[in-house]
């Protein structure tokens, strides 16, 4: 587990001589615990993945990874992808599953389909697709444009395509038509008046007759919104499945009833409402085949958690339950409701995609610069003819000593507003304003000092560290590559890749690099809950210093935006061959042309315009003809580059 935070010095406090290791680092970090065996760190202090190096495996160091990169010409920051986590993470789901029906002598076979909106790039897609052939991996597909990648790619007349999501037309007929072609396309009834729509395109299609008898319709419990992932009562939707059940046999077609569908939401982190979701679900579905609906097929939706924290408990940003344990749970669940009901066990689909795609990519980011907490050990001067507010600031330095310190917090608090109060109604000038906001933080530090060697920290006091850390500029966008940190708070594990084997002095919040004060991250694992800082190195300018966020496979891609117009990173495969890594699948970041042109610029129109602009200066005399040609060169120059810092 991740030690808490407290166990780094705090800031500006004497350094004792002490040794430090990359073990240590790995257990500050957290990286057994949410590694999930995939990350580790070597002896040199660098973060390590594994990689399978022909049917063995590796350890690559992410510092090699990152300078092979560079040595490429590839500019950070980059998305890595390590196709080897995703086909572990399939194998492992199935795997458990298999092993859940033999132990548990289920007489239904399992067969997992990937939620294509988790992760829709190509990439996974294809890697879903041609790894997940052995089990059978089907997909799910919640639009036209995810069921129209899916047919493309997904050919296994054995998968499963469920279709969730609302339909139109062009949409059913699509799937109706793969059914046709061989697939196992399953129609997901979203809402009561999607039936009509379906009757009518089946019995328009050719294959009418086959819909009659075997076209199977679909009953979804419980669609919730992904961001309300801790919620899991099923009961507000009975009515909605009731309904839907007189829909379905009002229409005389109860025979096509073949799956009961539903999914609790994401992230769920305790395997108690797991069960209890699959309890209700499994009765749900046993008295629909006693209503005589044929049935067959129970679909659990997604849900399996990831856990992101390390912590292995039902915190949000974790999950008490492991991937065995998770397949167990369910097939035992509904193995002993069907018995019971005298009930044959249905065949059991998941759509899990979270803890398939989580591991598979990691961002990586370098570090542009530091700005310091305002600490300081050194007391500022004495000016003379001193504003009372000030003078009494100083006076509060002066009495400052363990017991006293609440009291002395609060005094340089009230001098320190008394003296922005008297700046504000033209008081005291703006250089007594300074000296008043300097000594208050030199007393901060000393009473920060203080309370290290303190054993009951008072409650105020308590949140005073979090106040004095230091912020790292991230050449990177929250908005962007971290949607999921702005829009619910999620945390992730972020983490120096190097200098493992250096103890980390600092306690540093994240900074991105748009202008947005919301573009930070101020919440990180912890065992306990959410810490407000990371502990991170000296930055030495003109040294590289990388960070890494990781688990950042599901749902960040494609839900981040083009705030500041900062675009989509470059992105990288990477795999072992030979004990060397060997880089696929790239796909160049955004450039500044591209994102202008999803907001409706046209890049030439640009160029003109400002060509014109220039041209008028050299008209006016203010610059020469030479200098129009240097800077329509540098303007022509940024069109084309990164939307990121290059360096
Ligand atoms: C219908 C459906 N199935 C599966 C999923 C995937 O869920 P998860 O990523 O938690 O496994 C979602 C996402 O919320 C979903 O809406």
């Amino acid at each position: 587990m991740t030690p808490p935070v407290a166990d780094i010095a705090p800031p500006k406090t004497k350094r004792k001589t002490e040794t430090w290791s990359p073990d240590k680092s790995s257990e500050l970090y957290g990286v057994e615990t949410w590694g999930s065996g995939f990350f580790g760190v070597n002896k040199n202090g660098h973060v390590t993945v594994r990689l399978e190096d022909d049917k063995a495996q590796a350890e690559v160091s992410l510092f090699d990874v990152i300078d092979g990169l560079r040595d490429r010409g590839t500019h950070l920051p980059v998305l890595l992808r390590f196709r080897d986590l995703l086909h572990s993470r399939i194998e492992q789901i199935n795997e458990s599953f298999k092993k859940a029906i033999k132990d548990l002598k289920y007489r239904g076979e399992y067969r997992g389909v990937y939620p294509i909106k988790v992760n829709q790039q190509r990439q996974v897609i294809e890697e879903i697709s041609e790894f997940g052939k052995r089990y059978h991996y089907g997909l799910e597909a919640g639009s036209k444009p995810e069921l129209i990648a899916a047919l493309a790619h997904m050919h296994d007349p054995e998968a499963y395509l469920i279709c969730n999501g609302y339909k139109d037309e062009e949409f059913i007929d699509l799937a109706l038509h793969a059914q046709k072609m061989g697939l196992r396309v399953v129609l997901v009834l979203e809402m009561p008046s999607e039936l009509d729509l379906i009757l009518e395109r089946s019995e328009k299609s050719a294959s009418a007759q086959s819909w009659g008898s075997s076209s199977p319709l679909h009953e979804r419990l419980r669609p919730l919104a992904r961001q309300r992932w801790r919620q899991i009562s099923l009961w507000p939707q009975c009515f909605t499945s009731h309904q839907r059940r007189r829909s379905v046999e009002g229409s005389g077609h109860i025979d096509c009833l073949k799956m009961l569908h539903y999914h609790q939401g994401s992230q769920i982190p305790n395997i108690a409402a797991i069960r209890e979701g699959a309890t209700e679900a499994v009765r749900m579905y046993c008295d629909l085949v006693k209503e005589g609906a044929p049935m067959g097929v129970l679909d659990i939706g997604g849900g399996m958690a990831v856990d992101y924290d390390g912590s292995h408990t039902n915190f949000h940003s974790s999950c008490n339950y492991s991937v065995a344990e998770y397949c167990a749970d369910i097939v035992e669940v509904i193995s002993q409701i069907c018995d019971k009901a005298g009930i044959e066990h249905p065949n059991l689909i998941s759509e899990s995609g979270r803890a398939v795609v989580a591991y598979y990519s990691v961002l990586v980011f370098n570090i542009l610069d530091v700005t310091s907490a305002q600490t300081s050990e050194e007391a500022p001067p004495i000016p003379d003819n001193a504003p009372q507010n000030l003078m009494n600031i100083i006076e509060v330095n002066k009495v400052i000593n363990k017991k006293n310190l609440q009291e002395c917090f609060n005094d340089a608090m009230y001098y320190r507003d008394q003296m922005r109060a008297q700046f504000f109604y033209g008081a005291a000038t703006l250089r007594e304003r300074g000296l008043a906001e300097a000594w208050f933080w030199h007393i901060l530090t000393r009473i920060s000092n203080l309370i290290a060697d303190l054993d009951d920290i008072p409650e105020d006091l308590r949140e005073l560290s979090s106040t004095l850390v230091d912020f790292y500029y991230g050449n990177f966008s929250l908005f962007q590559s971290l949607p999921d940190s702005w829009a619910i708070d999620q945390v992730f594990p972020v983490m120096p890749l190097h200098r493992l084997d250096e103890k980390p002095r600092h306690r540093a919040v994240l900074a991105d690099i748009t202008c947005d004060c919301d573009g930070k991250i101020d919440r990180f694992i912890d065992k306990e809950d959410v810490a407000k800082i990371l502990p991170l190195h000296d930055f030495k300018q003109g040294e590289p210093y990388y960070l890494g966020v990781f688990l950042v496979g599901a749902y960040q891609e494609t839900l981040g935006d083009l705030h500041n117009l900062l675009g989509d990173t470059n992105v990288v495969g990477v795999h072992l061959e030979k004990g060397k890594p060997v880089y696929t699948h790239e796909v160049e970041g955004d450039t500044v042309a591209d994102v202008l042109t999803y907001v409706e610029f046209d890049p030439k129109e640009l160029v003109t315009r400002f060509r014109t602009f220039a041209e008028k200066a050299v008209t006016e005399g203010r610059i020469t003809p030479k200098e129009r040609r240097e800077i329509l060169d540098l303007f022509r120059e940024g069109l084309s580059g990164y939307t990121y810092f290059e360096s």
